[in-house]
């Protein structure tokens, strides 16, 4: 074992299976440049997943760099707290509430899309507090929607290993069926499987009483959970029945956000206005952490209200509104104001297109996406649209060979594979991912005889 390998032993790796990590060990990376990884003994991978789906920008972007340096020169950190604050996090806020959809217009800083997402909780909480509806307390989330792994988002989240030993979800956390057209009982028919889901949300909150539930929380596109891509007007949908029922609706928008599907939000793309929405990722486009949990006037204008008197909002981390990330989010912005947005609309069409044409192939049931975001799930019978038999794990055998060709994505427990290339992929670099990702495909179904 050498020595990287041995040190790796005291790192606990997330969402990692422990044992099998010990034994198999770590696949360090060195450097970066483009949209290419290279690893601590020189081998070259494209990367198709964006890091995590975060480096929206690609690696080794000069303006984010130089952003990151001149910040640590000149203010390496300043507080937030106590009415002091910071030129590029104060820039940050005024930016992101002119992008945001209209009506949230006030930022809320954080580290990551887990402490968002507990920023939005814990806001939402306070929020029916000071309105005087502390009943409100119970929160509704989809089946295989990913909310982060903090302690009460983690309950919000509905995949299992998160919820596996961890005594979440608690009493006030609640899932409705995914609007997952391909697999849904109402499927594949569009229409009907989003009647049916804004059924299941009625039917929800009617169970817990309305005057119980203070929020809705989902994806525009359910990442995590295999890329599943909701019926078109599912958000839209999802905000009139929010408002009839007199719920709040908070988008997690961490994988969504700044041109992954395309505009700068999921969101746009049905003019929706959530009351929250959150926001990490591509931000700073992964360069360092932050996220940010954007709330309407009305939810703020109560907070502060509550407050009335000096009793401040008692909510915050020391690193809430870094400046270094600061000032890599506003450099992130330009960005995709000049160049990326665009790029990532045009070569994501081509994307799309292409990873489409793997329809053809026996074992791949169904090829979904919007932009430069996109699941392909495999199947064994395109007509029952079995599964592979898990043991198999044909999933993580493509991914094995396609990263033995020089490709990295990601392959989901359930036999789905996971794309989100970034934003500065060319029309070469996606002819290239979907050969390698063919040649893949076409390995393993010659090993399994057809
Ligand atoms: C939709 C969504 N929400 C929240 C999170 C949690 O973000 P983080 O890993 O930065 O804590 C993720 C992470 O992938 C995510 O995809």
């Amino acid at each position: 074992m050498n020595n990287l390998q041995e040190k790796d032993q005291h790192w606990v790796h997330p969402v990692t299976a422990l044992l099998d990590h010990q034994a198999k060990g770590v696949c360090a990376w060195k450097s970066a440049d483009r949209i290419h990884l290279v690893d601590v003994n020189g081998r070259r991978v494209q990367d198709a997943f964006s890091g995590l789906w975060c480096v929206n920008a690609g690696y080794g972007q000069p303006t984010l760099v130089e952003a990151a340096r001149k910040q640590l020169e000149t203010l390496p950190y300043a507080t937030g707290y106590f009415g002091f604050g910071s030129e590029p996090a104060i820039e940050l806020a005024s930016r992101l509430a002119k992008l945001a959809p209209p009506g949230l217009n006030h930022v809320i800083f954080g580290q990551g899309g887990s402490d968002a997402v507990d920023t939005a909780i814990r806001t939402v909480s306070y929020y029916f507090n000071a309105i005087g509806r502390p009943e409100k307390k119970h929160f509704i989330a989809v089946q295989r929607g990913y909310h982060g792994s903090s302690a009460v988002g983690s309950g919000l989240t509905a995949l299992g290993v998160f919820h596996r030993y961890f005594d979440v979800p608690t009493s006030t956390q609640h899932h409705i069926e995914a609007p997952y057209p391909y697999r849904h009982g109402a499927g594949p028919d569009e229409a009907s499987v989003l009647q049916a889901t804004v059924a299941a949300l009625e039917s929800k909150v009617l169970e817990i009483g309305a005057q119980n539930v203070a929020a809705f929380i989902c994806e525009p596109i359910i990442g995590s959970g295999g890329v599943i891509v909701p019926p078109a007007g599912y958000l839209k949908a999802m905000r009139e029945t929010c408002d009839k029922l007199g719920i709040l609706l908070i988008v997690d928008e961490v994988i969504t956000g700044f041109g992954r599907t395309g505009p700068m939000f999921a969101c746009e793309h049905e003019g929706v206005s959530p009351d929250l929405m959150i926001l990490a990722k591509g931000l700073t486009s992964g360069y360092a952490p932050m996220s940010a949990t954007i709330i309407s006037q009305n939810i703020y204008a109560a907070i502060a209200e509550a407050g009335a008197g000096g009793i401040p909002f008692g909510h915050g981390q020391t690193y809430a509104g870094h400046p270094v990330s600061a000032a890599i989010a506003n450099a992130t912005l330009d960005l995709y104001e000049t160049s990326l947005l665009k790029n990532g609309i045009e070569v994501g069409e081509y994307f799309q297109t292409r990873l489409r044409s793997l329809e053809r192939l026996d074992l791949v049931g169904q090829v979904r996406g919007q932009g430069m975001l996109a699941g392909v799930e495999l199947v064994t019978d395109k007509q029952t649209k079995a599964k592979p038999d898990p043991s198999l794990k044909l999933g993580q055998k493509i991914l094995a060979h396609a990263f033995a060709e020089g490709l990295v994505f990601r392959a989901f427990a359930d036999d789905i594979l996971g794309f989100a290339p970034s934003l500065n992929y060319t029309h070469a670099d996606v002819d290239n991912l979907i050969d390698i990702l063919t040649l893949s495909i076409d390995k393993v179904t010659g090993s399994r005889g057809g």
